[in-house]
């Protein structure tokens, strides 16, 4: 199994990239900087995560003229943020995102979620009772402004994040330039088989995020099962003489996912790039396979209210 994927558009996308979500400013910058200096060719960020200009002095000191690396050795994601939907707005989003970032362009920009929020400068902009205010934008209107992205060579391709069956169908019906990949959250306990399938059929690449279960997300609650610490998890680690997130890397990487570790920890950094001088048996594929449960650890912020109660009616 090699370190990288061709997407549809012919380019390389290295199988095990940095996340940066949850990554504190502060913290950011030298995480990048391990990541890339320990071999990691592939950064995913996002305007919502609110640290890109963090990521961007970080890419500065070591990709370009005279650096450690070409820029066409990075591969580099960003996302269009729900407030960001209407077609007027995407360029503008994109600019400041490569401003920040301090790249002439992206390898790959994701639509973050189906839903369009109102515009505006608000990240989460929501009435006086907490709801959310949504907008009617479309994201098969949103893809169009997307794709003069591409046109324009802002962006190297286009992909979407959050997105069901349903809606990649929507976007492939009306596309241009077709989505290279669909991000979801996706894990041992959400395997996803289903959208696996449907996306490698329709020759869109599935990317991981929260591949270990981020169990530091902000609303997470000590009653939640912790994937890192399973014991199944455990037994199989300890047969490969390996830890349990490098199984779980592993298994994304057999699977064909690509998968986006966030870690501000230089040892764990490092781990997680190391799953490429092992293999999983067909046996204990299966056996992460059986620990599905579909939890969903990551909803749109709007819904975490139903979350908790649904969770708590369990
Ligand atoms: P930290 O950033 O403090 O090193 P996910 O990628 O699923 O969002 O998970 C991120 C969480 O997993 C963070 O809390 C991160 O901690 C932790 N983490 C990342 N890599 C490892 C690892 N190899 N072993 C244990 N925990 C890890």
């Amino acid at each position: 199994m090699s370190g990288f994927v061709v997407l549809s558009t012919g380019s390389h996308m290295p199988m095990v990239g940095l996340g940066t979500w949850k990554s504190a400013p502060g913290q950011v910058k030298q995480a990048v900087l391990t990541a890339l200096d320990c071999g990691y060719r592939h950064i995913d960020c996002a305007a919502a995560y609110g640290n890109e200009q963090e990521v961007g002095e970080a890419l500065a000191l070591r990709i370009g003229p005279g650096k450690a690396l070409r820029r066409e050795e990075v591969f580099v994601t960003s996302k269009l943020w729900n407030t960001k939907h209407e077609p007027e707005d995407v360029e503008t989003a994109c600019q400041t995102t490569l401003t920040d970032l301090g790249l002439s362009y992206l390898d790959l920009y994701l639509m973050h979620w189906p839903m369009a929020f109102q515009r505006g400068a608000e990240m989460m902009p929501r009435r006086e009772d907490g709801s959310v205010r949504y907008s009617d934008t479309h994201y098969t209107d949103t893809w169009k402004a997307m794709e003069c992205l591409v046109d324009e060579g802002l962006v190297k391709a286009i992909g979407v994040s959050n997105f069901n069956a349903r809606q990649i169908n929507d976007i492939l019906s009306m596309a241009k330039h077709k989505p290279v990949v669909n991000q979801v959250e996706c894990h041992p306990y959400l395997s996803q088989q289903a959208l696996i399938a449907h996306c490698r059929a329709l020759g869109v690449c599935m990317t991981a995020y929260s591949p270990l279960g981020s169990g530091d997300r902000p609303w997470a609650s000590p009653n939640e099962p912790a994937l890192l610490e399973d014991s199944g998890l455990r037994v199989i680690a300890e047969r490969y003489d390996k830890t349990p997130a490098q199984i779980i890397l592993r298994w994304h990487v057999q699977r064909g996912v690509t998968c986006i570790p966030k870690s501000v920890t230089p040892s764990r950094i490092q781990q997680n790039l190391q799953v490429f001088d092992f293999s999983l048996s067909e046996e204990d594929i299966a056996q992460i396979n059986s620990l599905n449960r579909n939890d969903r650890f990551i909803v749109p912020a709007v819904d975490r209210g139903r979350e908790r109660v649904w969770r708590d009616a369990e």
